[in-house]
């Protein structure tokens, strides 16, 4: 019994329908789903008892499933003691949180600056980039995602950010995308052009303008491309070059989606100046966003002001939340499994891939994939164009549900990132849906 229960399920997804926007959508009306009741570990069901196994993770945030017992009650504790004080005070889960999160970045010396979503640590990164360096220009690349308000959505390289405005001073670079490598060369014969373009692209902006460069060390929704070899070490040496700081957007790939606590820490002696975090800072269980400054930007604040700040930033409740899960990924080892789940992971996905000729790519690390889907292997030609979603991945999408399988879709892609602590037989299992259904999708029918 629960406070909606008395209203009917059907009753409860009109109300849905007609009074909620729901986000991302072509159109409202296009919008239908059912209304989800409750969840454990990596299944949620709906009002009709249908279960779901998500091997998305809710937009790349559930990283420990649902209603973690951990989590949950250090909510409960924390609610039933004080569920918020403002900045202006202290906190204990605030504090403590910040500490676990420096130690963990490597950023020794650093500190931390909540905030309540990924797109608000990508506005504030961009505000202190600004003021730390005392120049405006910000770099970002085509295929990224930072979040959508004002200077995040400009930021973001993709089909998101065209119906708006854009903010000024946001530069665009190409990406480190080899699959299509926009340079139409390869590794290691390119001997890394696509470093050396954003390089470029400081000069021609004018090095004395350009605050940061802001990348996701391994890209999102946009491919979950990485670049070749030493990419991320190069620009590294690059920013340094021109004093421009390297900023690391970790909000999808932080707490060990990838295998690392942090991605850029797969090149660990080349950190970066800055770190976004949200996601997995809670597992979701409570919205709560951060900057990560190193000793160096953080440093620029002891004596200069910080005329920023968000009324819910490091709010009780949601810190509380975060330190436990922080605590949930360190005792239960799941960066760790990430990194061995995930090689099984993505050995399956290549297996799978040799079988269907509509898998033109596989590619990630940790328990996170995308299979990059083609009309023909040879050409790379792509199943629909950028960013459409082709009419066969619609409908592998939708069986995929049907039988409870959950899949992560944008574009060409399918992209799994299931919870870190998902049980390696549920997985198997989803995956195995997922074979069966790739066997359907017809290349001769592309578009
Ligand atoms: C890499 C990256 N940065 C920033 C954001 C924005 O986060 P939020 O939706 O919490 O504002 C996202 C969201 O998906 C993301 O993937």
């Amino acid at each position: 019994m629960d406070a909606y229960s008395p209203i009917p399920a059907q009753d409860l997804l009109e109300i849905e329908k007609t009074y909620v926007l729901h986000t991302w959508q072509a159109a409202q009306t296009a919008w239908n789903a059912p209304m989800i009741v409750g969840g454990e570990g990596p299944w949620f069901w709906d009002a009709e008892g249908r279960r779901y196994l998500d091997l998305s993770a809710q937009a790349q945030c559930n990283h420990l499933g649902h209603q973690h017992p951990a989590v949950v009650a250090a909510i409960q504790q924390q609610a039933a003691q004080l569920c918020f004080i403002h900045n202006a005070w202290g906190s204990a889960p605030r504090a403590e949180l910040a500490r676990r999160i420096v130690e963990k970045s490597g950023l020794a010396g650093g500190k931390v600056f909540f905030a309540t979503s990924g797109a608000e640590a990508t506005e504030h990164a961009i505000k202190m980039a600004r003021w730390i360096t005392g120049r405006r220009k910000i770099i970002g690349r085509y295929r990224s995602y930072h979040g959508a308000t004002g200077n995040a959505i400009t930021l973001s390289g993709d089909n998101r950010a065209w119906s708006t405005v854009p903010a000024p001073d946001i530069v665009h670079a190409l990406p480190p995308y080899c699959y299509r490598c926009p340079f139409g060369l390869s590794y290691p014969a390119c001997r890394l052009r696509c470093a050396d373009h954003i390089e470029d692209v400081i000069q021609w902006e004018g090095p004395e303008t350009v605050a940061a460069v802001f990348v996701e060390p391994v890209v999102g929704t946009n491919g979950l491309f990485y670049g070749p070899g030493d990419y991320w070490r190069k620009l590294r040496s690059i920013c340094d070059r021109y004093g421009v700081l390297l900023v690391a957007d970790e909000v999808m790939t932080g707490f060990g989606r990838t295998g690392e606590w942090f991605a850029w820490q797969h090149w660990p002696d080349a950190a970066p100046d800055m770190m976004l975090l949200a996601k997995g800072l809670t597992a979701a269980h409570l919205p709560l966003g951060a900057v990560v400054l190193n000793r160096r930007c953080a440093a620029y604040f002891d004596d200069h002001p910080l005329p920023t700040g968000l009324t819910y930033a490091g709010h009780t409740l949601c810190c509380a939340a975060g330190l436990a899960a922080v605590q949930v990924y360190e005792r239960e080892d799941l960066v760790r499994r990430s990194r061995e789940l995930g090689a099984w992971m993505h050995g399956r996905l290549r297996e799978m891939a040799e079988r269907h000729p509509c898998v033109g790519d596989v590619r990630g690390m940790g328990l996170f994939a995308a299979l990059e889907l083609v009309a023909d292997r040879a050409t790379r030609e792509p199943l629909a164009p950028w960013p459409q979603v082709p009419p066969a991945l619609s409908r592998l999408s939708a069986q995929a549900k049907q039988r409870g399988v959950v899949l992560g879709i944008r574009g060409n892609l399918i992209i799994l990132s299931p919870p870190l602590n998902i049980p390696s037989a549920d997985l198997a299992w989803g995956l195995d849906v997922l074979d069966e259904l790739l066997a359907g999708v017809d290349v001769s029918l592309a578009g």
